[in-house]
């Protein structure tokens, strides 16, 4: 099934909490149960929450009572608020709200029912669209890879992290499904360890070879030349290149510059906030501290009883790190201030 799907009246989603050890798709029946579930990573990734938002906002349009067009549009205004707000970073989830919301203001709808309609097939064309653009970004990023090449992997970007395929992990499949013999190392992904429990998931079903390591150890493979090139997602890209990620994606972009690697981020043009003049400007999550202090070894919790924690959710990678964009438009090269608005308006 996809990551997330209109089922039964309502938005059904795999719990990514409980990879890799269960596998399982609660449904949910009113639009702020699915702000929680995307507040609470019941579905992550940029182009999944924007997906889950959309449907969630298709749903308020069921669960409103209103007879009228213009009652309803106050209570989708109420309900695309709360979904904006479930998570701040991955600018997929305004995209999804704000495209539905140009929809539901239409003239050309004349009833309040035309609009729920309207809705849940808008909703259904992005989650459609979300998958067919993610092919295309594993084509053109798949042109970057070599047979032989040993890829460095952080975070999630795979099927869980969209609708279907991926972005980044997209990539990967789509190399190997071309018969190049590719290795990858997956990071962790300290804390809520993305990589270990969700992309190694993927990988495993996929039969693609790889090795799990420490978010420490991606250094001392870079400087023993074992990596080739290293391939990331966004969660969002300001207007002159630079991209906030999960936690750790600085740290590897700069490991990467320093030993000669590639450092190719891979995302939709959706994730392509052109308002934003640079990344400084892009709001970053910052999760529990229990995220980092849950974790526990043989059995006890590893750090002292009331100790304080930092959990930044992502990072900001300056533009300067990378070595290319690629988005399902094409690959965007540097000066990105005048290439990403051409790969926006695929005018590459
Ligand atoms: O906190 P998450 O798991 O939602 O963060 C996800 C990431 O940072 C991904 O790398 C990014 O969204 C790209 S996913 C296609």
């Amino acid at each position: 099934m996809r990551t997330v799907e209109w089922h039964n009246h309502g938005v059904r989603m795999i719990d990514q909490r409980l990879l890799p050890g269960r596998f399982e798709t609660p449904v949910f029946h009113s639009y702020r149960d699915v702000a929680r579930a995307i507040h609470e990573m019941v579905v992550r990734g940029a182009p999944a929450i924007g997906a889950a938002a959309a449907f969630g906002l298709a749903l308020a349009g069921f669960e409103s009572k209103a007879a009228d067009r213009t009652q309803l549009l106050r209570d989708l205004e109420e309900a695309a608020q709360v979904l904006k707000a479930a998570r701040p970073t991955a600018v997929n989830l305004a995209w999804a709200v704000d495209r539905l919301m140009r929809v539901a203001v239409s003239e050309d709808l004349e009833s309040a029912d035309d609009v729920r309609q309207a809705l849940l097939n808008e909703a259904q064309k992005l989650a459609d669209e979300d998958v067919e653009v993610n092919k295309r970004l594993g084509a053109f990023g798949a042109t970057l890879v070599e047979d032989g090449d040993t890829i460095l992997h952080h975070c999630n970007t795979g099927a869980l992290a969209t609708v279907d395929f991926g972005t980044a992990l997209g990539v990967i499949f789509t190399a190997h499904a071309q018969g190049k013999k590719i290795h990858v190392l997956v990071d962790e992904t300290r804390p809520r360890l993305q990589g270990a429990r969700l992309t190694a998931w993927e990988l495993k079903q996929a039969g693609i070879p790889f090795d799990l390591i420490s978010d420490s150890a991606a250094g001392y493979f870079m400087r023993r030349g074992q990596v080739n090139l290293c391939l990331v997602g966004a969660d969002r890209i300001a207007a002159n290149g630079d991209v906030a990620n999960k936690i750790g994606t600085y740290m590897l972009a700069v490991l990467a510059k320093e030993n000669g690697v590639p450092f190719y981020c891979v995302a939709p043009t959706s994730t392509v906030d052109l308002t934003l003049a640079h990344g400084d400007l892009i709001p970053i999550e910052e999760r529990s501290p229990a995220e980092v202090l849950n974790i526990a070894v043989a059995g006890e919790p590893a750090a002292p009883e009331g100790v304080s924690a930092r959990n930044p959710a992502f990072d900001v990678t300056p533009h300067r790190y990378l070595t290319a964009i690629v988005t399902e438009n094409g690959i965007v090269r540097p000066p990105y201030a005048k290439n990403l608005p051409r790969a926006v308006k695929n005018e590459l």
